[in-house]
C-alpha cells in the first residue's frame, strides 16, 4: 500500500490490510501504547546491570527500529501530505528521530557498565522521550482528528503487518547467532546494532 499516493483509501484490497486478517486497533491507540512499552524497554536498561543490561539493549533497539521505521514508511508519509503544514511538522520529527538514533548509534562500542554510557544513555533517553511528547502533540493529535475510524484502524493493521514483517526479517537465520541476526536487521533499516 502507497499512503504517499492520494488514493490510498481505495487501495483496501491488499490482504495484509484487510480487517479480520489481523488484530484490528487504532493507529493512534497502537502507537501511543508502542511508545509506552518503549519507554519500559529504557527503564529496564537503566535499572539491569551487566549482560542483562545488554540484553535489554538490544531489546530496547530492535523495538526502536522498527517502530520508528514503520512510522516513516506510514504514518509519517500520510501526515506530511494530508496534514495542514504536514511537511514541517514530519520533518521536525525526522530530525527528532534522527538525533534520538544518533545518540543510541552512540552507545554501541560502550561498556554497558562505564559512566560514558549512563552519560550517553541519559542523553539518548531525553532525546527519544522529547521525539515521542512532540510526537504526541503535534502529530498524533492532528491525526486522530483528521482520520475517519475506518481509516486509523485500516492504517494500524498496515503497520502491524509491516512490523510483524520487520520482526521476522530481523530473526536469525538457523544456525545464526541471535546477536548476529538482530544486527542484520538493525544494519538494513540504519539503526545501530548492539
Ligand atoms: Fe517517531
Ligand atoms: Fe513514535
Amino acid at each position: 500500500m502507497n499512503w504517499d499516493d492520494a488514493g490510498w483509501a481505495d487501495e483496501r484490497a491488499d490482504p495484509l490490510s484487510r480487517p479480520g486478517t489481523m488484530p484490528e486497533t487504532d493507529i493512534i491507540d497502537l502507537l501511543m501504547r508502542q511508545h509506552t512499552r518503549i519507554r519500559e524497554l529504557v527503564d529496564e536498561v537503566e535499572r539491569y546491570r551487566g549482560a542483562e543490561r545488554r540484553n535489554a539493549l538490544a531489546r530496547l533497539t530492535k523495538e526502536i527500529s522498527i517502530h520508528e521505521a514503520a512510522e516513516r514508511e506510514i504514518v509519517h508519509a500520510y501526515a506530511r501530505h494530508r496534514l495542514a503544514g504536514g511537511a514541517s511538522i514530519v520533518a521536525e520529527r525526522l530530525k527528532e528521530e534522527d538525533e534520538a538514533v544518533r545518540l543510541l548509534h552512540g552507545l554501541g562500542g560502550l561498556d554497558p557498565g562505564s559512566p560514558e554510557f549512563a552519560a550517553g544513555f541519559e542523553r539518548f533517553r531525553t532525546a527519544l522521550f522529547a521525539h515521542f511528547a512532540a510526537e504526541e502533540r503535534y502529530e498524533f493529535s492532528l491525526l486522530r482528528a483528521a482520520m475517519s475510524e475506518e481509516d486509523r484502524r485500516t492504517m494500524a493493521v498496515s503497520v502491524q503487518a509491516a512490523e510483524t514483517m520487520a520482526a521476522l526479517a530481523a530473526e536469525p537465520a538457523p544456525g545464526t547467532p541471535p546477536a548476529e541476526g538482530l544486527g542484520a536487521a538493525g544494519d538494513r533499516r540504519g539503526f545501530p546494532t548492539v
